[in-house]
């Protein structure tokens, strides 16, 4: 079962965070802090309708490629928590893009690995002392997504093995780069018993998926919660898909 008390999502407002926010809140036992976070919290209407309708989410603003301001958010989340942990961190916002090898240009590659791995690598080290506080309350406990995890939405087009059709160099090596660091944080933190996993949602329709895509972010995000519910010890460090598939690296 997937139950945790705390669960931190980023890029909430739209697509695939925000279906993250609408299914955590229809869990059977509901998570009692739901932190929603958005670079522009003022233009997130559908998310202040969650909120308005559901006292569990906070809507925070976080942009993920400026780790100065991670500091001012953990201390706002710590205040909400009053002395207990952080269950699961969702480092799900993400950028795409498209660069094959004569369009890539050094900018495109700092921007893409500043949201999709260094954003994502920093949001963990911030938060690590909560999600250890978590971790240390439910120390009976196997390790879990209700426990303590860092999930990392990554994409398969980061997979070594898959690449048969090369291009889009930034998107590709940030979820390269952002594999590894699932895989770093899963040999770290296995002592602190806490679960590190890189998650692929598979191709959705959402603005970055397009309307061509395979699957809804309904689909995506029902399949990513019965995988989520069923992460132990055995799947920590993996990238898996939506269908609880393991992908190779
Ligand atoms: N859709 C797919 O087919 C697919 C496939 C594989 C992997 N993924 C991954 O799944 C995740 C979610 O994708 P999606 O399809 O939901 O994409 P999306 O519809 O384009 O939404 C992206 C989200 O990330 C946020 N974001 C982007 N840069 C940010 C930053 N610097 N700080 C904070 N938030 C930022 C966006 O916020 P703004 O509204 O402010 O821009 C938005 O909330 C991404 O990591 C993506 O790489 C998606």
């Amino acid at each position: 079962m997937l139950s945790p008390r705390s669960v931190l999502i980023t890029g909430a407002n739209r697509g695939i965070g925000l279906e993250l926010v609408r299914q955590f809140l229809q869990l059977e036992t509901p998570p009692k802090h739901v932190f929603a976070t958005c670079r522009s919290p003022d233009k997130a209407e559908d998310l202040h309708t969650l909120a308005n309708s559901n006292g569990a989410v906070q809507v925070l603003k976080l942009d993920v490629s400026e780790p100065d301001s991670f500091p001012g958010l953990r201390e706002e989340v710590e205040s909400v928590l009053q002395g207990s942990g952080l269950n699961l961190l969702i480092n799900n916002a993400g950028i795409i893009g498209r660069d094959d090898l004569s369009s890539v240009t050094v900018q495109r590659m700092e921007s893409l690995y500043r949201t999709n791995t260094i954003g994502p690598l920093f949001l963990a080290k911030e938060f690590l002392p909560l999600i250890q506080k978590a971790a240390k309350a439910a120390s009976n406990q196997p390790m879990s997504c209700t426990k303590a995890a860092i999930v990392n939405m990554t994409s398969k087009v980061g997979s070594m093995e898959d690449n048969g059709s090369g291009g889009r160099y930034p998107y590709r090596t940030s979820k390269a780069a952002l594999n590894m660091v699932t895989k770093n944080l899963s040999v770290d933190l296995k002592s602190d018993d806490i679960l590190s996993v890189s998650l692929h949602p598979g191709y959705v329709k959402t603005d970055m998926g397009g309307p061509n895509a395979l699957i809804t972010s309904e689909q995506s995000v029902q399949g990513m919660m019965n995988v989520m519910a069923g992460l132990n010890e055995d799947t920590n460090g993996l990238m898996i898909d939506y269908a609880g598939k393991i992908i190779p690296w």
